[in-house]
């Protein structure tokens, strides 16, 4: 297997044993895709008590060492998954926690690359593509090794709403969301596709008689899931967790498999300095290759304008 330095490519280190931290380790320890998961928190009692959880269950799953560690426990980690910060409360949106986090980043960082220097750095606290800016800033490290889980989640929210509503597996249905993973974001309808047929050519040969308004319900579900989600039981985590896992999983096995991650732009559609989602090549390098397919103008502007927005932000932290 191909690993892009020293390091232990089966060593997945995931800082914050919160409620994402514990349920990528869940999801990742289900998956049989880590022998070695240092989980890493502040409050190291907590982490003690969500290793101890998960190893219990180590006679069902494939051999897998899960232990509350500290920092110097990211020694040999291939990638170092950072799910530590303030979570967003009720109404509170994710660029509302920009200070915070960034804050707890700039604690963070610095203690892990004091003991690693050629992990793959993946983030996942949100604002993730700000904090994944912050992340490539404050560790010095080659964009292709600073990546945040980005819009992969909400790519899976789309791609099950259209599945829902089309009667089709979501496995079928292929859609990216792009932009910031949050109130910005952009569904690309134009490259949504079913078996390889694009939505306006497929729906005429579909049974369903949908209203073409169904387009704007679904993108705004998926942008809004996280609220909703929230107002009922206070966090998100299964969903993100399993994106973290496909994400990692891309990365070990070396896939070169196409998902939205966020990562910084150099010139797609006009955008630089900034990190944010679009379809890319992940690989065992990490970034592989940001793909700048052809959007529609009206795509490719709310795209602009999402970065913009991003922008913006991260200008006022004056990295
Ligand atoms: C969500 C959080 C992870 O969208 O941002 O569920």
């Amino acid at each position: 297997m191909k690993c892009h330095s020293k390091n232990d490519p089966n060593k997945i280190a995931i800082i914050g044993a919160g409620g994402v931290g514990a349920t990528t380790a869940y999801a990742l320890m289900v998956q049989g895709i880590a022998s070695e998961i240092p989980l890493i928190d502040i409050n190291k009692e907590k982490a003690e008590g969500e290793a101890m959880d998960l190893n219990h269950g180590a006679s069902f799953v494939k051999p897998v060492e899960v232990y509350a560690g500290d920092y110097s426990d990211c020694v040999g980690a291939n990638i170092i998954i950072i799910t530590a910060g303030a979570n967003q409360k009720p109404g509170e949106t994710r660029l509302d926690l920009v200070k915070k986090n960034t804050a707890i980043f700039k604690e963070i960082i610095p203690q892990i690359t004091k003991y690693n220097q050629d992990a793959i750095l993946l983030v996942v606290t949100n604002p993730v593509d700000i904090l994944t800016y912050v992340t490539l800033k404050l560790s010095g490290f080659p964009k292709e090794r600073v990546i945040g889980s980005g819009t992969v989640l909400d790519s899976s929210r789309f791609r099950s709403l259209i599945s829902r509503n089309c009667g089709v597996a979501a496995s079928n249905v292929h859609g990216y969301v792009i932009g910031e993973h949050g109130d910005s974001e952009v569904p690309v309808w134009s490259l949504a596709n079913i078996a390889g047929t694009n939505l306006d050519n497929y729906c005429p040969i579909c049974d369903k008689t949908c209203q073409s308004n169904n387009r704007e319900e679904i993108a705004n579900k998926v942008k809004n899931a996280a609220y909703e989600i929230i107002q009922r039981k206070g966090a998100t985590f299964y969903a993100v967790a399993l994106a973290v896992a496909r994400i990692v999983r891309a990365i070990i096995r070396d896939e070169n498999a196409i998902l939205t991650v966020s990562s910084l732009m150099e010139g797609q559609y006009g955008i630089e300095d900034t990190c944010l989602s679009l379809p890319t090549i992940v690989n065992s390098t990490g970034i592989g290759k940001v793909l700048d397919l052809p959007l529609n103008s009206k795509e490719e502007n709310k795209f602009v304008e999402s970065a913009n927005t991003l922008k913006e932000t991260a200008k006022k932290l004056n990295l």
